[in-house]
């Protein structure tokens, strides 16, 4: 037998002791139920915990004032609450540890695992009073990439950031329909988090801020490699994206490469996702390197039969039907209990983590506890969909098939086999368990509302009616059971709805400005024009007829109209004269005297179709029609007209300067206060100048004109930047203008002055900077930070 043969062989192998070892711990379970021998404990459990949890109200507080308790999804709110009540310790703690029990494994009586605890509920307590102190309103902040870079740049691992959140975009981009993308996403960066916790955890307290940066840097990686496997396996495999024998090659190919660990070719693929399955496979050929590159022969051993016990135990749930009314208790319960187990496990094991027998116990004998939880709150969604779980199996059968195991007794089972069996009868772990079970009902009977409830209860809690009197008894009593990771997951999908919200109005106003100043774009002809007159309107209207992105107006559009609340049809000239200008900058830019272009906007540059005289008078032709498009602004004070104009010929005199400087760079080694420079006269002016006319117009304070400013100049150098990318990176087709054309012309700009990765960086700060430049804006301007989005996310 060769090692090769070995390594083959032992996937196969983990995935049977598995079985065999989640057999054996059901047993136990089952045993406990049938007996009920679990009850008198569990229920002084309770009865300790209720202690706690339920005291009489003194005769005192109930005549002195109290502060009411806030709705918890009024975060900022809420966490002034509890600090208020003096009960925001408690909250992180209970907060925190359940996080070191559940994600990282930890038993919460050791000395070690307590100390690091109450350092971490200190941090982030400090963390979460300094996020509320402002106004409670403002729209929940999490899923801002600004503050995000921002944290990363003080870990050192903006890189990795940037590598994240161009692959997340790269995921959204190529989930198919019929899968959810948020959904996707959120569960990667779910991951991801998870796996950085791990890497935290096992870093020396006294680690240098460079090997941290290394390591974290490593588990983002890791995170989303391994993170992967969530929409790209499972959810695809769940859903009805691929035919059934896609699915088939699917699978066959996943298997294949967790035994092998290496992915297979994809072979002949004649389903119709052909180039979804092409995306995923290079995906996970990368991710599968990136786990291997870092693991040493042992840990990748462990990591791919890890892997392996999971992906094995999901093909099993999966085959399942609710229609097949003979499962055993087995057949139902040991794929829960390895899926579940493993799950967690792996992500250990992705870091090359040591091998912890006390976090493999734990972990193996926790993950039932979660799943059923999870399960027992999508029981009418799994019911719905046909899935087969423990609790939609037992609702379908339990009058026919008495010998079905009740899920929820087996739930309580578990949670007293994990307090006494596992964690030795300790007090915190009693504690964290119970809080976070009374918290699972609460919330299960607020969304589904008490008649449905109890409806439930019935079904499901007649076998042990003591301890659910006691139960119901503490979900309608108890407080004090709130957790931090629910109360985030709440804000994150408020937060992501809310974006998705603003992403689509955003959408629909580019739409909308767009259309709109296409179809008065075109320089029309006067009825009796002489035929010799004619050619350079052609010419003008060629270059405005191309594929324009047309942002400029658009910007100016938004901000006039929804902003400024000036009347769209009154600006025309004004959107008319901003893409005349940009379009004549363009023609001289692409001039052989400039950048000497040959296509642009998907098409042959004027130079090239007529000749360069051609070009160059068109181009001053643009620009006088662009300066009698503002001086008919008519419905406006002519005073803020006058402005308007002489501050539009300033900038255009600066924006001369900036190709000049932009030119005479060539091959010379600029630094970042002259890149910025150019960057800000040759680009940044044209955003500022569609940002500041109709501010003008509508003669809004200087002040305000400040902050649009500093905003125009750091979006205005993002866009050049990531212009100066898709040159580097970006496809001919998408962009409709030539690729590689700086490094033809040996230009000076962000990439060749500062690579890839710094210029991604600076665009990044950029980014920021303008973010940060918008919290002086008195109104709302979500359209701008969609826009800023769209600047650095952008493809053409
Ligand atoms: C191109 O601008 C010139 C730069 C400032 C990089 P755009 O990328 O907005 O070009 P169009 O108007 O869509 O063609
Ligand atoms: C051009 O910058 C800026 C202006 C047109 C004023 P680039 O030379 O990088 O623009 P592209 O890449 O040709 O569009
Ligand atoms: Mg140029
Ligand atoms: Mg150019
Ligand atoms: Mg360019």
């Amino acid at each position: 037998m060769n090692a090769h043969y070995i390594y083959h062989a032992e996937p196969e192998t983990s995935y049977r002791l598995a079985e065999e070892k989640a057999a054996q711990y059901f047993s136990t379970l089952d045993a406990q139920v049938k007996n009920q021998s679990f009850l008198p404990i569990l229920t002084h459990d309770i009865q300790l915990w209720k202690r706690s949890h339920i005291t009489q109200p003194s005769l005192l507080s109930l005549f002195s004032k109290k502060k009411k308790r806030p709705d918890s999804r009024d975060y900022g709110r809420y966490i002034q609450w509890l600090n208020y009540t003096g009960k925001l310790e408690d909250y992180l703690d209970r907060s925190v540890s359940y996080i070191y029990m559940r994600d990282l494994g930890k038993a919460l009586d050791s000395l070690e695992t307590k100390t690091r605890i109450q350092r971490i509920v200190a941090d982030v307590k400090r963390y979460v009073l300094q996020l509320t102190t402002g106004d409670g309103d403002k729209p929940p902040a999490m899923v801002d990439l600004a503050e995000l870079y921002r944290w990363s740049q003080k870990l050192g691992i903006e890189a990795s950031t940037i590598w994240l959140i161009d692959k997340l975009k790269g995921v959204a981009a190529h989930i198919p329909e019929g899968m959810n993308a948020e959904h996707a996403q959120r569960k990667l960066i779910k991951i991801v988090i998870g796996v950085m916790m791990h890497v935290y955890e096992e870093l020396d307290v006294d680690v240098s801020h460079a090997v941290r940066a290394q390591k974290l840097s490593e588990a983002i990686r890791l995170g989303y490699s391994y993170g992967l496997t969530y929409p790209f396996i499972d959810d695809l495999l769940d859903s009805y994206v691929l035919t059934p024998q896609e699915k088939e090659q699917y699978s066959h190919m996943i298997r294949s490469a967790l035994l092998t660990g290496i992915v297979p070719e994809i072979g002949l693929w004649t389903g119709s996702n052909h180039e979804l399955i092409q995306y995923i496979h290079a995906e996970l050929k990368e991710a599968f390197e990136t786990i291997a590159n870092i693991q040493n022969e042992e840990s990748k051993q462990i990591f791919f039969e890890q892997s392996y016990v999971f992906f094995q135990a999901q093909e099993q749930d999966r085959a399942k039907n609710l229609a097949y009314p003979s499962y055993t208790n087995e057949d139902l319960y040991i794929p829960v209990i390895l899926k579940s187990s493993s799950s967690r496990q792996i992500i250990r094991s992705v870091i090359a983590a040591s091998v912890d027998d006390g976090f493999d116990h734990r972990t193996f004998c926790y993950g039932i506890y979660n799943q059923l939880a999870d399960d027992f709150a999508d029981m009418f969604d799994d019911m719905d969909n046909g899935a087969v779980t423990p609790y939609t199996y037992y609702l379908k059968y339990r009058h026919q098939r008495p010998d079905l195991i009740n899920p929820f007794e087996l739930y309580w089972a578990v949670i007293h086999h994990l307090i006494h069996g596992v964690h030795h009868s300790d007090s915190s772990t009693r504690e964290v368990i119970l809080d976070r079970a009374i918290n699972g009902l609460k919330r299960c009977k607020e969304r589904l509302g008490t008649e449905k409830y109890n409806e439930i209860m019935d079904i499901f809690a007649s076998g042990i009616p003591a301890l659910n009197k006691l139960v119901q008894q503490m979900v309608q009593k108890a407080d004090d059971v709130d957790f931090l990771d629910k109360l985030l997951r709440d804000q994150l999908v408020t937060a992501l709805r809310h974006d998705q919200k603003e992403k689509d109005e955003f959408l629909d106003t580019v739409h909308k400005a767009r259309d709109q100043i296409n179809s008065v774009l075109k320089i029309a002809k006067e009825d009796d024009i002489s035929p010799m007159k004619e050619p350079l309107i052609d010419a003008a209207n060629y270059c405005l007829e191309g594929d324009g992105k047309r942002l400029r107006p658009i910007l100016s559009w938004a901000i006039a109209v929804n902003a400024y609340g000036l009347n769209a049809s009154e600006i025309i000239p004004l959107l008319r004269s901003i893409e005349y200008m940009h379009t004549a900058s363009l023609i001289f830019d692409d001039l052989p005297s400039q950048d000497n272009a040959s296509i642009r906007r998907g098409r042959p540059t004027l130079h090239q179709v007529h000749n360069i005289a051609t070009a160059e008078l068109t181009g001053l032709f643009l620009i006088q029609k662009a300066i009698k498009e503002q001086s008919s602004l008519k419905s406006f004070d002519p005073k803020a007209v006058l402005d308007l104009m002489q501050y539009s010929a300033h900038k255009t005199e600066e924006m001369c300067m900036g190709q000049a400087m932009d030119l005479d760079s060539k091959g010379k080694a600029l630094n970042l206060d002259q890149l910025n420079m150019i960057c800000f006269y040759k680009t940044g002016i044209a955003f500022e100048a569609s940002l500041v006319m109709p501010a003008i117009l509508a003669q809004i304070s200087g002040e305000e004109i400040e902050t649009l400013k500093k905003y125009a100049y750091h979006a205005g150098i993002a866009f050049q930047i990531k212009d100066d990318l898709l040159d580097l990176e970006g496809d001919t087709h998408v962009l409709g203008k030539p690729v590689g054309q700086d490094a033809h012309n040996n230009n000076s700009n962000f990439v060749s002055i500062l690579g890839r990765e710094g210029a991604r960086k600076e665009m990044w700060e950029h980014y920021c900077l303008a973010m940060e430049a918008l919290k002086g804006m008195p109104r709302n301007i979500a359209f701008l930070r969609h826009l800023l989005n769209y600047f650095v996310n952008r493809d053409r």
